[in-house]
């Protein structure tokens, strides 16, 4: 069993300590982190899922920024602990995560990173959409939480000016409970080990 809670600032120090431990050294250097830098997060999108044994096995942050003067969602860091990679961890916070940016009536979100991994949600390259330099445009990949909202949406990725963009809500806002979700491949795990087929320890 896991839990997903929103993030809290007690939380603080062990999600840096797992994007320390999922990403090379110096990734506050990465042009994406300037576009972060002094401006809130979206508190209500922000998720750590615990196991049960209370550890952090996986975060999920989100930052408002703008694109042609239009609020968007950079999603961003993702990361789920090395010993629990590629049993759907990372796949629950995205689906829990943009279900929520869509009940706040979020309309479309942004990310920098693998098609082949962030298409299984939707997300697919924006070739008019620029990020600060230095970033491989095809690494550049949009979501529409609304049909269309991605349409003429188009310019340089810029940071968030107002404030409390990150409070926004127009939707559902009692996104603070926790939720208790299993192991997202325990039946395939079940299975593998009915058949001598699990997992190396
Ligand atoms: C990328 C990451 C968040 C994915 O989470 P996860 O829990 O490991 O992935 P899931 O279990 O949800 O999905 C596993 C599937 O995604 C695929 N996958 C994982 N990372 C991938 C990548 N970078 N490119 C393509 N496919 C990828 C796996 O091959 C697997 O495919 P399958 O379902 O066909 O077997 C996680 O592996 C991670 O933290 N990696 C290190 C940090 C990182 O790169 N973060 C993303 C950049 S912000």
């Amino acid at each position: 069993m896991y839990e997903i809670c929103p993030e809290t600032p007690a939380d603080e120090p062990e999600v840096e300590g797992l994007y320390d431990l999922c990403f090379a050294p110096g990734r506050t250097a990465l042009s994406s982190y300037r576009l972060r830098d002094g401006v809130p997060k979206v508190a209500d999108l922000c998720l750590v899922l615990r196991d049960g044994s209370n550890t952090v096995m996986a975060a999920i942050r989100f930052w408002p920024v703008r694109v042609g003067g239009k609020p968007v969602l950079l999603l961003g860091p993702i990361a789920v602990h090395p010993t629990a990679q590629g049993e759907g961890l990372g796949g629950l916070l995205m689906r829990d995560s943009l279900a929520r940016a869509r009940k706040l009536g979020w309309e479309r979100v942004l990310l920098v990173g693998d098609a082949p991994y962030y298409s299984r949600f939707g997300f697919a390259r924006l070739d008019d959409v620029v990020m600060p330099p230095p970033t491989n445009p095809a690494r550049v990949l949009g979501l529409e939480l609304r049909p269309g909202a991605w349409v003429d949406v188009v310019g340089p990725v810029t940071r968030e000016t107002f404030p409390d963009a990150g409070k926004l809500s127009r939707g559902a806002n009692d996104l603070s409970a926790c939720v208790t979700v299993d192991h997202p491949k325990e039946d395939t795990d079940a299975r593998h080990s009915a058949t001598g087929a699990s997992a190396d320890q």
